[in-house]
This record gives C-alpha cells, sequence and structure tokens, in this order.
C-alpha cells in the first residue's frame, strides 16, 4: 500500500492560497499513485494565530467547506486522505483531522492536547481519536501535540491501528524522534507529516517522516521544502508486536500496575 506525507507552507489566514497549495501536493500524489495522504495540521489556516477572529475567519465546516470539498473529491475512487483542518461549528472551534476515503467523509478527529496559545481559540476534543479502515488496514489518527502523551498512540494501537497518521505543525526539536520511539513501543508504522516556514517568528521544522514498525525511518523530507514523500508499506507488519524473540509489547504489559494512568488527580 503507498503511503505518503505532503509538507506543506500554509500561509496565516490566506484560505484562497492554502487552497491552490492544496492542490498542488493533491496532485503530486495523485501523479505518484499515493492510496494514502497525510497533510499536516491546520492546513487551510496557518498556525499562529493573534486573536479569535483570524481563527474564525480562516475555519471551516467539516465536511461542507472547500477544503473538505476538495480532500473528498480526492479521495475519489480508492483513495484515503487526512488532513488538519481548523474547524468551524456551532459549538467553536476545533483543531481537527478530517478524513475522507473513496469520496466519503468517513470521520473527523478533534484535538485532545492542546499546545501553548491554542487553547485561547479552540475547545479541546472530548473523544478518543479514531482508527479507520481502509483497504484491509487499519489507521489511527492523532494530532501533533498528541505525540508527547504516549497514551494517544498506545490507544490507537490497543484499538487495532497499524498505522498513524499524525498531521502535524511542529516546533519542538524533538518530536520527529519521539514519533521514532512511538513506532517501537507500539510496534506500528506512523506518518507524521509536518509545515515548514516562519511565522510570526514560530518556525516549523519540516522533517515529515514515515517510521516503520521497528523505528526506522523509511522517509524523511528536508526542513524547509515542500512536496510528498512515499512509501509501499504492508500494514500487517505491525501485527507481529513481538520486540524480542519472547516479549510482547501489548501483551507484556501490566496493566494492574498501572493503576495510577486512569486517577484524574
Ligand atoms: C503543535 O501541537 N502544533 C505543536
Amino acid at each position: 500500500m503507498r503511503l505518503a506525507v505532503g509538507q506543506m507552507e500554509p500561509l496565516l489566514v490566506d484560505v484562497h492560497e492554502n487552497l491552490s497549495k492544496l492542490r498542488e501536493l493533491l496532485k503530486e500524489a495523485e501523479d505518484n499513485q499515493v492510496e494514502v495522504l497525510v497533510l499536516p495540521e491546520l492546513c487551510n489556516s496557518g498556525y499562529v494565530f493573534e486573536n479569535l477572529e483570524e481563527a474564525r475567519f480562516a475555519a471551516e465546516e467539516i465536511p461542507r467547506g472547500r477544503f473538505s470539498e476538495e480532500l473528498r473529491s480526492w479521495s475519489k475512487p480508492d483513495r484515503l486522505v487526512v488532513a488538519g483542518i481548523c474547524e468551524h461549528t456551532p459549538q467553536g472551534l476545533y483543531n481537527s483531522a478530517a478524513v475522507f476515503a473513496q469520496g466519503n467523509h468517513i470521520t473527523t478527529y478533534r484535538k485532545i492536547h492542546l499546545f501553548l496559545n491554542e487553547r485561547d481559540w479552540f475547545s479541546p476534543g472530548n473523544e478518543e481519536p479514531p482508527v479507520v479502515e481502509f483497504k484491509d488496514a487499519k489507521f489511527g489518527v492523532m494530532v501533533c501535540f498528541d505525540w508527547a502523551f504516549p497514551e494517544t498512540a498506545r490507544v490507537l494501537t490497543l484499538k487495532g491501528a497499524q498505522v498513524i497518521l499524525h498531521p502535524s505543525n511542529l516546533v519542538l526539536p524533538y518530536c520527529q524522534d519521539a514519533m521514532v520511539t512511538r513506532s517501537i513501543e507500539n510496534s506500528v508504522y506512523t506518518a507524521t507529516a509536518n509545515r515548514v516556514g516562519i511565522e510570526r517568528g514560530i518556525e516549523f521544522s519540516g522533517n515529515s517522516q514515515i517510521t516503520n514498525t521497528t523505528g526506522i525511518r523509511l522517509t524523511t523530507l528536508p526542513r524547509d521544502e515542500v512536496g510528498i514523500a512515499f512509501v509501499d508499506i504492508d500494514p500487517q507488519a505491525a501485527d507481529g508486536k513481538m520486540i524480542t524473540k519472547r516479549n510482547h509489547v501489548i501483551t507484556d504489559r501490566k496493566p494492574e500496575l498501572y493503576t495510577r494512568l486512569t486517577e484524574t488527580d
């Protein structure tokens, strides 16, 4: 199965320009027979808002908005795409990842772990991250800063994800390395699609990557270029879960000793 990450430089609050940047990446993915495509967080809006009005101005409803429509249309007849979207809802704004496959809107994940000032514009999602089935494989979805909470990738793995799709706008210098660890500790593929560029002094780190189930980087994009990178993967390779001949990363756990993980204070 051909899996790709698309690296983009959205312009802050310029939906029109971002739509044309999106179309270029979709075209490149189509020309390369990509079946599953991951795009960065907040690709319709940019990231470093100064106030709620800016975020509102760029936001769209999913799946009615223009980005959604473009993504839905690309997913026909037999592709899957997930992209980060600044989402408008009657309850407020969410930092969301929308999944489209085979011409349908499949699900929307609303980021649960908000980074820095995101909490000034976005409400946190309050639902478990989703796993979607596509062509006999299972794909989990999380967004950017969810990387810092290993519980997120673990929950996706326990729900059956073989590949974790990870739209991002990474700024801390070690996120890509953390995703290598998420791969190893869960024995899953990960696909992190990051953005590039500088917005209001905040620099994004590019280096979008795909890791395999043992944490090997199968492909990495440069720090500052837009474009896609793809590899052919076998999602069933994630089903083994043996980290040594005698150690299974899931069944060797001791959940009875981890009860603190679910204590809230
Ligand atoms: C981030 O969560 N965008 C750092």
